[in-house]
């Protein structure tokens, strides 16, 4: 199989058992302050463990981008130096939030792996914790398990843990043995390759408190995670991650673009797996929305980059790569992580940023380490001090035994113990970020014990005194700005301090209950107690209103139209459009697009009046049947928006008063970004208004465009019928041969059925005719065209002169018995007649008129 055929199997085989399957959450964890990065595909439901959150199931499965390069799970150093742990893995995994428990997680996760996948039974092992007999009973009764394969373990290994708190409990692992004799049963957990945990089942029944004391859950959980990366590698019977499908095309890129072999020696092997593992790291982490810097995440990813760009050198790279190397990330992780697909550009430019700002630093770093050592060659007790060493590790990256080497290539020790003390003390700084200066830190860190009140559903605008200023960040006791959250961006607009404007670009929560307004401009000078007068953008206010009550209304149609299934997956509600994820399994039809669009727009037009419900008891929100979010958290107290009976929702956002107000709602697109998600994004009032403007537009420049290409095909036409004319010159000249007196007159004349493909070649052959004609001669030349008859009359011009005989009139009597008329200049004159079947007659007349016109 390959690995994307592994990938949705273990979701059809969960969905199969009642699962829903959800995307994965960013690899930056939203409002959790106990983590720099997702570690673990439970992170997103920790509220539902704890008690504290609702999901509209008790069942669901995903993937989830997981990564561990801090806190508890730490895999950083490991990554490259051996061939089954990553940076960046996937995590498979599967959950019960209260619903079934260890029994069915045991038997599923062997159906699974025995009988669809086919794995060897003789190679698996299970571990349980030590005193959890009910899994181990479990195990030996649910299951066909070798007996002796069922071994017991302590918590290091078999009680999971999220981080210092957080929920947990005792675990089973499921282990496959690699080696050729089977005989792995001594090796489990003994951090070896050849055996290897490949499936974790948690059994969630604690939380770890702040204090480290265990406590109980209100209910049972189970919480599991595969590692994605290594049973691919079981599965396709490779002894390492690397060489399965799901790497190599990296480490095919590295040797050609290095033009070293992949397995040419341990050094190089070790570099080709780091690039490959820590480009994964970068694309995904900044696709999320981080970005390297010097404190917290970005710190942690600034390291990764520079591992990966100094391992780089070892390959004798030394301009930038690794941004080109994101591509394959793009391409073949962006199909199940849309993200990635949506960002490539701005992650190619954040990587390529900082490599050529590290490859800089390398190189300033070593010209420091020579002036450090010269001068210490000089001194009378020659070493490396442990600021310096730390100052060449920390300010340009320099691995420690790199320094350690060029020390000791010129014979000079280093301060290892003052290094070490320095890296500890740094190591703690970065665990957590306290007060930083940047807003993007202090939203999601920063904890503050002010609170505001938000006044933005009644009011645009709105008085209130200052709490808590600094350099970029005013938070005031009361505010109608919203922050962002549940999807509604945040507001702009504009605060007055003591007469002072400050512009406001967005609005973070902080530590839960404080709203801060970022602002442009120096806030440091503001001062706590100041008052300030707060009014928001009314009309992006608007439009993002109009937005996010559609989206309810859209959601509610979504479920009429396409069943009960359909549940929001996610959802961005901006001025400028809503876009809407949610689970359903197929595409949308067209005519469901259509049924879903109609219905909205019926409920707009029947302006049903907003009744928003604040702050009401929970189990009250409940009853009323409002509906609840996955990825949301409910307090005790909650908001319902409610425009019954069509929508009713749980939801902090701010709504229109009557669906009214939202105008008319236009679908623009229907997508799929996950395996069973799919995407609507739509516009709502003014942007209806824009959207089908910006379609006229376009509707204009193709019917220009379309003029433009009907004239030159005129153009083109004339040129060919002139060309075709040329061709033809020798039929004129046997036609004007072929003229004979006309009996009773001195004119010689013809009358003669020509053929044409169109009214421009027949007058083109006329004028031939007339340019060579010469003089004392009358031609009339008939053609049937269209079904009509077509004539034109052709007189020399002396015989115009006697003005008897002129083109026009004769024209004009030969087109009467086609039932026609025409006229025209005397030399040169054009009729047509509806009677193409009597032109011969037409034609044989015109002698018998030329007769008639000259005895006038
Ligand atoms: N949460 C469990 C783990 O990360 C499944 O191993």
């Amino acid at each position: 199989m390959t690995s994307q055929e592994i990938r949705q199997s273990f979701l059809n085989f969960f969905r199969e058992r009642g699962h829903t399957i959800v995307p994965s959450a960013p690899v930056i964890p939203h409002g959790d302050k106990t983590l720099l990065f997702t570690n673990a595909g439970m992170n997103q439901f920790k509220d539902v463990f704890l008690g504290e959150g609702t999901r509209p199931y008790t069942r669901c499965a995903d993937t989830q981008k997981c990564i561990r390069v801090s806190g508890k799970h730490n895999d950083l150093e490991e990554v490259g130096r051996d061939t089954y742990h990553h940076t960046l893995f996937e995590m498979l995994g599967n959950w019960s939030f209260g619903d079934y428990y260890k029994k069915e997680a045991i038997a599923w996760a062997w159906e699974l792996l025995t009988k669809v996948w086919g794995l060897d039974k003789s190679r698996l092992y299970a571990t349980v914790f030590e005193t959890d007999t009910e899994a181990e009973t479990l195990w030996g009764t649910v299951t066909d398990i070798d007996p002796s394969h069922i071994l017991r373990f302590g918590p290091k290994d078999n009680f999971w843990e999220m981080g210092e708190t957080g929920p947990c409990g005792p675990c089973s692992e499921i282990h496959y043995d690699k080696t050729p004799d089977k005989i792995g049963g001594k090796l489990v957990n003994a951090g070896t390759p050849d055996v290897i945990e490949i499936w974790n089942l948690v059994f969630i029944q604690h939380n770890r408190n702040i204090d480290g004391v265990l406590e109980d859950l209100p209910q049972k959980h189970v919480d599991t995670g595969m590692g994605f990366e290594r049973v691919t590698a079981v599965m396709q019977g490779k002894a390492s991650n690397y060489d399965t499908d799901i790497f190599s095309p990296y480490i095919k890129w590295i040797e050609a673009n290095s033009g070293i072999a992949y397995g040419s020696s341990e050094e190089t092997d070790i570099a080709m797996r780091v690039l490959s593992d820590h480009v994964r790291t970068l694309s995904c982490a900044i696709a999320d929305g981080a970005l390297p810097g010097n404190e917290g995440r970005g710190y942690v990813l600034r390291r990764v980059l520079r591992r990966a760009a100094r391992y780089g050198r070892k390959l004798d790279f030394r301009k930038p790569f690794i941004c080109e190397l994101s591509s394959i990330v793009v391409q073949t992780m962006g199909g199940v992580f849309p993200e990635l697909k949506e960002r490539r550009e701005h992650l190619f430019k954040v990587i390529l940023g900082e490599e050529e700002s590290f490859n800089a630093t390398l190189d300033r770093g070593l010209s420091l380490f020579d002036e450090i050592a010269l001068r210490e060659e000089e001194s009378e007790s020659p070493f490396i001090g442990g600021e310096e060493a730390f100052k060449l590790y920390d300010t340009f990256g320099f691995p420690i035994d790199l320094t350690q080497v060029l020390a000791h290539e010129r014979g000079l020790s280093v301060d290892m113990k003052k290094f070490d003390e320095l890296l500890t003390e740094q190591k703690n700084r970065s665990k957590l970020v306290h007060a930083s200066k940047k807003h993007r830190e202090i939203a999601t860190t920063e904890s503050v014990d002010v609170e505001s009140k938000f006044t933005g559903y009644d009011s645009f605008e709105d008085a209130g005194s200052v709490l808590l200023a600094s350099e970029n960040l005013v938070v005031l006791d009361r505010t109608p700005f919203y922050a962002e959250s549940g999807g509604q961006i945040s507001d702009t607009g504009v605060l007055v301090v003591d007469g002072n404007p400050f512009h406001v670009t967005d609005v973070r929560k902080l530590g839960g209950a404080a709203i801060a307004h970022i602002i442009e401009g120096e806030g440091s000078a503001i001062s706590e107690g100041s008052r300030a007068i707060a009014t928001i953008d009314r009309t992006r206010r608007y439009d993002i209103m109009r937005n996010h009550s559609a989206t309810h209304l859209l959601h509610s149609a979504l479920r009429q139209i396409l069943g009960e299934h359909v549940h929001q997956a996610g959802s961005l509600v901006t001025e400028n459009r809503l876009r809407f994820d949610f689970a359903h399994y197929q595409k949308v039809a067209a005519e469901e697009l259509h049924n879903i669009e109609e219905l909205v727009n019926d409920k707009i037009r029947e302006a049903i009046k907003l009744q928003h419900h604040r702050n009401i008891p929970f189990e009250e929100a409940k009853k009323m049947g409002a509906l609840m979010f996955f990825g949301d958290k409910y307090g005790s107290s909650v908001n319902v928006v409610d425009f019954g009976p069509f929508s009713r929702e749980f939801c902090g956002g701010t709504h229109v008063q009557n669906t009214s107000e939202i105008g008319l709602l236009k679908l623009i697109s229907e997508s799929s970004i996950a395996s069973g998600t799919r995407r609507i994004e739509a516009v709502t009032g003014r942007g209806v208004e824009k959207w089908i403007s910006d379609q006229m537009t376009q509707h204009d420049v193709l019917l220009s465009e379309r003029e433009q290409l009907e004239e030159e095909k005129r153009k083109l036409e004339k040129e060919i019928a002139k060309l075709k004319i040329n061709s033809r010159k020798s039929e004129a000249e046997s036609i004007i041969k072929s003229t004979s007196l006309i009996e009773g007159t001195r004119f010689n004349a013809v009358a003669t059925e020509v053929r044409a493909a169109n009214a421009e070649e027949f007058k083109s052959f006329a004028e031939l005719l007339q340019s060579t004609m010469g003089d004392g001669k009358i031609i009339v030349l008939g053609t049937k065209l269209d079904g009509n008859a077509s004539l034109i009359a052709l007189v020399s011009d002396d015989i115009v002169k006697e003005k008897k005989v002129v083109a026009g009139k004769l024209v004009g009597l030969v087109s009467e018995v086609v039932g026609g008329k025409g006229g025209g200049r005397p030399n040169f004159a054009q009729a047509g007649g509806k009677h193409p079947e009597r032109l011969t007659e037409a034609l044989s007349k015109v002698p018998e008129f030329i007769r008639a016109m000259s005895s006038q």
